[in-house]
């Protein structure tokens, strides 16, 4: 099995940490905050997720900032995964592209995208309880370990997109 790990930022109700656990159990992968984790050390890894809430609209900073801190075209044939949890599933793979853009932009190839609800409780919607009040639910984190499955099973041949919820 490729040797992975998944660095993920997840600040509202730690909704996409869940997700970055359930795949992290099929991949035997650690789970990394972008600030823990020294770009140096991605020589040791052959798939890296990208993962974290969506926030106005994109991934938290902290990920885009972090990938763009490598050097140019310094890796060599390494795979990517990213994924997300927000209040509104519509967009996602909009708000997906920044990052994959800038993935492909360094070298990687871009193996998979998941996405799910998550807990939204931003702003005016907390005076109301909040939307998506128990996701990511079971069912999202099934669908979340199918999704690394499936990405460990396809290999390099094609990529995976899911979504759940
Ligand atoms: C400051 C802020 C901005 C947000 N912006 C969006 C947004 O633009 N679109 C959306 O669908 N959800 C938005 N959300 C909801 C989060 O994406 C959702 O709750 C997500 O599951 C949070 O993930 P986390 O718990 O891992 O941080 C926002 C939440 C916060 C706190």
């Amino acid at each position: 099995m490729a040797r992975s790990i998944i660095i993920c930022k997840s600040v509202h109700h730690q909704n996409t940490w869940k997700v970055a656990q359930a795949v992290a159990d099929v991949l035997h992968a650690e789970v990394v905050e972008p600030e823990e984790f020294p770009a140096a050390d991605l020589d040791e890894y052959e798939l890296v997720g990208f993962g974290s809430g969506i926030y106005y609209g994109g991934f938290h900073p902290s990920l885009l900032n972090w990938i763009r801190s490598l050097p140019d075209a310094a890796l060599v044939h390494r795979r990517a995964f990213v994924f997300s949890t927000s209040g509104l599933p519509l967009l996602w793979r909009f708000w997906h592209r920044p990052l994959t853009t800038e993935l492909a932009r360094k070298g990687f190839e871009v193996s998979g995208e998941f996405h799910c609800r998550g807990f939204d409780s931003w702003g005016p919607l907390g005076i109301f309880g909040g939307i998506n009040r128990h996701h990511p639910n079971e069912k999202d984190l099934r669908h979340a370990a199918e999704f690394a499955r499936e990405m460990l099973a396809t290999g390099d041949r094609e990529q995976v997109y899911r979504a759940a919820g």
